[in-house]
């Protein structure tokens, strides 16, 4: 079928929305209408560079629909049926979905690679003819896509597909970030540096696991005010201001946990970012640094007679086809908030002006809707 797809061509280029042919599915994939897509900034990353991918590439992770049509020997979800779409496929067979831990399958090896997973060829082709690869085996920036069962979570049909579309990346990540990979306990002291479309959600995870103080460091004020609405307690600008602020609060005990949400994961944030933690502290780093960027700092006497844990966390270490659902159920029963995620919401050609937004930090979360 003709449909249209933001793609990426080059390195630091806006993306295109183009015409694109879309193949049907084959045996063990779906093809989706979708409702929406976050635009979350991994798929910036994708655009600078930080994570490589093969080019040109439909763009979009964080999406959700309604199956419109299945290939043969699909048995999990059928046509008419409301689905999210994980950003990591989860094969529920290999070592690492066996053991509980879905979001490590190692159907992740082919995340990047850009041609589907079950027959290694491109489902869509440019106008002209030419392959082009999906961002997480998914392009949810197109109003259609195909993909493999594995990528493909059935949910309850009550739940607002647009909604839902968040639950496919940022909130599952962002609150697995606090609830799995940090482990927050009743009564903790967490930090989180950077309040976006997944810090906000670390704040909701910390919050709903108890933490007693949240500390939400952002430069913008308007992040800072949204934290405080998920549920953060306190605020600061910087590292070093939520230093003195922690420092304060927990009578120099400083928090039990700090989780890294910032726009890139750069080496010079992990130290400081440590030094908020108490002894036996914790720092989870969800946020994604640049592919070949391999310095950080780094105290080693710390960590080791401080008993430091450093912790890098995909997908908040969640199992999707068991945390979505979940994470929806808590939606539905007002213990976690979707809606006042989505600050402003754009047309597919407005995809551009939507990451500028993100990069002058406008939005918690910015969407794409289709009709
Ligand atoms: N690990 C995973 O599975 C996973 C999944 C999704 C996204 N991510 C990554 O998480 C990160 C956050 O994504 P997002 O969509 O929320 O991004 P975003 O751009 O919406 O939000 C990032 C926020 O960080 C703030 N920030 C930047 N530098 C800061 C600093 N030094 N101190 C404090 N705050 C700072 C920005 O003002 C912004 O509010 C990205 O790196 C993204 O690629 C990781
Ligand atoms: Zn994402
Ligand atoms: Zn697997």
């Amino acid at each position: 079928m003709k449909t249209k797809a933001a793609v990426l061509w080059n390195l630091n280029e806006p993306w295109k929305v183009e015409e694109v042919e879309l193949g049907d599915p084959v045996a063990g994939e779906v093809r989706v209408k979708l409702a929406a897509s976050g635009l979350c900034h991994s798929d910036e990353h994708l655009v600078t560079g930080d994570i490589p991918a093969a080019l040109p590439v439909i763009g979009g992770h964080e999406g959700a629909g309604i199956v419109d049509a299945v290939g043969p020997g699909v048995t999990s979800v059928q046509e008419g049926d409301h689905v999210v779409l994980g950003f990591i496929p989860s094969c529920g067979r290999c070592r690492m979905c066996s053991t509980g831990r879905q979001n490590l399958c190692d159907l992740g090896a082919m995340l990047m690679g850009g041609v589907a997973l079950a027959d290694q060829t491109h489902r869509f082709k440019t106008a002209s003819g030419q392959g082009v690869g999906t961002m997480c085996l998914l392009g949810t920036f197109s109003p259609y896509t195909v993909v493999h069962e594995s990528s493909v979570i059935k949910i309850e049909d009550d739940i607002p597909l647009d909604k839902a579309a968040l639950v496919g990346c940022g909130v599952t990540t962002g609150w697995g970030s606090a609830v799995y990979a940090a482990e927050v306990q009743p009564g903790d002291t967490v930090v989180v540096v950077g309040i976006g479309g997944i810090g906000a959600n670390v704040v909701q995870g910390a919050k709903l696991a108890g933490a007693r103080y949240i500390v939400a460091v952002d430069p913008v004020e308007f992040k800072r005010e949204q934290a405080q609405a998920f549920g953060a307690t306190h605020t600061a600008e910087s590292i070093d201001k939520a230093f003195s602020l922690v420092n304060d609060i927990t009578w120099g005990q400083l928090a039990d946990k700090a989780i890294i949400t910032t726009g890139v994961a750069t080496g010079d944030l992990i130290a400081p970012t440590m030094s908020l933690v108490s002894k036996g502290g914790r720092v989870v780093v969800t946020a994604v640094g640049p592919f070949l960027q391999s310095d950080v700092k780094l105290s080693l006497f710390e960590l080791t007679l401080f008993q430091k844990e450093l912790r890098g966390s995909i997908f908040g270490s969640a199992n999707p086809r068991a945390d979505i659902p979940k994470l929806l159920s808590l939606y539905r029963d007002g213990l976690l908030k979707l809606d006042e995620l989505v600050t402003r919401t754009y047309t597919l050609e407005q995809v551009n002006e939507g990451y500028q937004d993100m990069r002058d930090g406008k939005n918690i979360r910015g969407v794409i809707m289709y009709d």
